[in-house]
């Protein structure tokens, strides 16, 4: 099958798998086509033909509507002083100190984060942007923001962009290489990789072993960045736990008021391999714990090595 084949059966199957939600199909990366042409031949005295240079693939661009998205009580560039981005700014300081850490108290895989919680609906997607714009803030950091949520993907439906391949496309091997579905920002440093096209065996292929090498690659092949995962929920299904166990820092957020302590105990256990857990209190409605109109934040550690906080 040609390369244009190809391209014409990705997007047939884009389309079909949009339904009615409207999974938008973008262009197929235009891909590098050299058409054999003979060459004509030159008259006697005519001027040298022009030979324009070969188009390469450029990285994906999306647009973030900043506007829309400070409308809507997130952390954007522009107001680094708004009451998320301070909020935000407490969550991410010990994330990027445990991440950047070297010698004897290195954490492996310290750049890879994963965003978690026992259940859905808990803030995972709101606190794994937050966090991914707030780090993209830094001088120092550029940060990578996976849909890793593969069952109820939400992280370009909540940034007002349309849907586009992404991480399933690349374990089932529709895509050769993931820089082909990562998506630069008018964010200076952040960049997205979507959850990409609904896939039968999702949830399969999120715990395969084609995942894990993906993983240990992005670790090492974007050693320089910060790599922030938005999940499943750790109670319903098993794909997330796996992913735990190769994340360097795992935060688990937790809905004030409603999500049980037993259930917190068991998403605990659920992430017990990972060597550095925080915990993130959402939707609090305590002023003491801080918050933006009835919302807030504690955080605390489970297993800190020596010289880190303890749990609060
Ligand atoms: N701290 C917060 N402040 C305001 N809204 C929040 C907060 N955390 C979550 N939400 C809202 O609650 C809903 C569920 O959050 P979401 O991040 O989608 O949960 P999850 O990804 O865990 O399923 C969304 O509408 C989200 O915008
Ligand atoms: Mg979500």
């Amino acid at each position: 099958m040609s390369i244009i084949e190809k391209a014409v059966k990705r997007l047939d199957q884009l389309k079909s798998a949009s339904g009615e939600g409207g999974f938008e199909a973008v262009q197929a990366p235009e891909p590098l086509v050299v058409p054999e042409e003979k060459p004509l031949a030159k008259k006697p005295g005519a001027p040298e033909p022009v030979v324009p240079p070969p188009v390469r693939a450029q990285p994906k661009s999306v647009r973030i509507d900043l506007v829309r998205l400070a409308a809507r009580g997130l952390v954007t560039p522009d107001q680094p002083r708004s009451a998320i981005a301070e909020e935000f700014r407490l969550i991410k300081r010990p994330l990027l100190a445990n991440a950047v850490l070297e010698g004897p108290a290195a954490v492996e895989n310290g750049n890879l984060i994963m965003i978690s919680s026992a259940l859905p609906g808990e803030g995972k997607t709101f606190n794994a942007i937050n966090l991914a714009i707030s780090m993209a803030m830094e001088l120092d950091y550029t940060v990578l923001l996976v849909d890793a949520d593969v069952s109820r993907p939400s992280v370009l439906r909540e940034l007002d962009v349309p849907l586009q391949p992404g991480l399933m496309d690349v374990l089932a091997g529709e895509v050769d290489d993931l820089s082909e579905v990562l998506l630069k920002t008018n964010i200076d440093k952040l960049s997205i990789l979507p959850a990409g096209m609904p896939h039968q065996r999702a949830t399969e292929l999120l715990a395969s072993e084609g995942m894990t090498q993906l993983l240990e690659q992005m670790a090492h092949r974007y050693a320089d960045r910060i790599i922030v995962f938005d999940s499943p929920p750790l109670l319903v299904t098993t794909e997330s736990r796996v992913l735990a166990a190769h994340m360097g820092q795992v935060v688990l957020v937790v809905e004030a008021e409603r999500t049980t302590h037993a259930h917190v105990r068991q998403a605990l256990a659920a992430i017990e391999p990972c060597p550095i857990r925080m915990m993130v209190l959402n939707k609090s409605r305590d002023r003491s714990v801080g918050g933006y109109y009835g919302y807030g934040y504690g955080y605390g550690y489970g297993n800190a090595p020596e010289g880190r906080p303890e749990a609060a």
